[in-house]
Parts: C-alpha cells; sequence; structure tokens
C-alpha cells in the first residue's frame, strides 16, 4: 500500500467505525469548551465535559481525526518528529471499554492494518508515582505481552514521560502507554482515570475514559520510510 495522509486517516477511522465507534468532528484551533488552554493542543479538548462525566449524544466510543497547536515542545521543534502545527487521530473511551481493549485495538491497527512487525514497536507504561499513591501499569505490560510483544520491548518510565495531561493546570489526566518504531513516538494511549484540582490533588475520576493520539505525520514517515516528519508527502 502507498500510504497518504487521505489513506492513513480514512483506514484509522474506519478501523475504529467497525469497532463501533461514532466520528466527531474536528473543531476549531481556538478551543471553545476547554478555558484552561490558548489553543486545542489535542483531540481531547472539545471532550472534556464528557470525559468529566457528563454523556455525550452520540455515545461512549467516539473516534476523531483533530487538528493540533502544542508549544510546549517548542525547543524541540525542527528536528525530525516534532511540529508545532500537526494532526492527530484519537479513539476515545467515555467510561466504556479500558486498557485491554485499548491496547488490543492499538496492537490491531499498528499490525494488521498498517501492517508495521510487532518486532520493531517498542512500548513504554508507567512505572507508577508513590508519592501520590498511583500504582506501576503493570497491567498494560502483560496486556502487551499477551498480545506477542516481548518483555525486552517494554520500559517503564515516569511521570516526565507517561503520564498525559492535564492540558493546563487543572482536568483530566492519568497514566499512559506509548507506542513507538524506531525511537519516534507514534501513538499513545491514555488511561485517564483522574482529576487533578487546584489544589494538585488527583482524585479519580467518576468513569474511567481511554484517550488515545496517534500522530499523523510521524506515522506517515514510518509508512513512507521518511527520517523526519517533514519529508512526509
Ligand atoms: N492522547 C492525547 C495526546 O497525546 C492526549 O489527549 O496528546
Amino acid at each position: 500500500m502507498n500510504w497518504t495522509r487521505e489513506k492513513l486517516i480514512e483506514a484509522y477511522i474506519d478501523f475504529f467505525k467497525k469497532k463501533r465507534h461514532k466520528e466527531i468532528p474536528n473543531v476549531s484551533l481556538i478551543p471553545r469548551e476547554d478555558p484552561t488552554v490558548l489553543f486545542t493542543t489535542a483531540g481531547m479538548h472539545p471532550l472534556i465535559l464528557f470525559l468529566l462525566g457528563q454523556k455525550h449524544p452520540l455515545g461512549k466510543r467516539l473516534v476523531n481525526n483533530q487538528k493540533c497547536i502544542r508549544t510546549t515542545d517548542i525547543e524541540e521543534v525542527g528536528d525530525e518528529n516534532h511540529l508545532t502545527f500537526f494532526e492527530m487521530l484519537g479513539n476515545w473511551s467515555l467510561g466504556d471499554y479500558w486498557k485491554k481493549e485499548a491496547i488490543e485495538f492499538s496492537f490491531e491497527f499498528l499490525t494488521k492494518i498498517l501492517k508495521i512487525p510487532k518486532q520493531k514497536l517498542t512500548i513504554t507504561c508507567f512505572k507508577g508515582d508513590f508519592k501520590n499513591h498511583i500504582p506501576k501499569d503493570t497491567e498494560s505490560a502483560k496486556i502487551w505481552q499477551k498480545l506477542g510483544i516481548k518483555k525486552s520491548q517494554i520500559r517503564f518510565l515516569g511521570k516526565e514521560e507517561n503520564w498525559w495531561g492535564p492540558a493546563g493546570k487543572t482536568g483530566p489526566c492519568g497514566p499512559d502507554t506509548e507506542m513507538f518504531f524506531q525511537g519516534s513516538e507514534i501513538w499513545n494511549d491514555v488511561f485517564m482515570q483522574y482529576n487533578k484540582d487546584k489544589q494538585g490533588r488527583y482524585k479519580e475520576l467518576s468513569q474511567k475514559n481511554v484517550d488515545t493520539g496517534m500522530g499523523v505525520e510521524r506515522t506517515l514517515a514510518v509508512l513512507q520510510g521518511k527520517k523526519s516528519v517533514y519529508e512526509t508527502l
């Protein structure tokens, strides 16, 4: 398959529609629903109320492709895999499926649809934050291993690497498991089960959510055999 941006996006959306996800549209780069950020930095911003427990009109399984602006990586922008503006594919579970299904979906899409050999993937999982009583994520690592990822392909990392959010000072967040191809992170599955409050405390959310983010340009670089996201077609 000669992968293009359009084909990758279509394959992703179709794959998750077959897994009973409903597609939601791309929203403005100026977030309307989330006052904690100046720009839409991820697909989660339009979903913030639903991650916090409000019922989404389209149900508990959603899929989208969201255009994002990120300035936190500004020092790295211009290297082989950082951009200020990019597109991110995401599948969402709003209190529906959890780690097993999320990781199985990721694995199936990467190896069966994109046909990336499983031995070429490297996986990271959260090593735990004992100060805040957040455990090591051995559950995710075991799921990966069951799917055929070797122990030697999995690393446990800390909050700097394997924790996502909140995007602003407060809001939904949680540990994640990340998928790498030759050192470039192409996808993460975030297990949003906490809400960080103004005092910096992590409270369990009323529902456990999955928020994933696949970088379109980075994945395209892998599929097109390019060294840099800036070379993708
Ligand atoms: N999965 C998202 C990201 O990587 C978090 O919303 O940014």
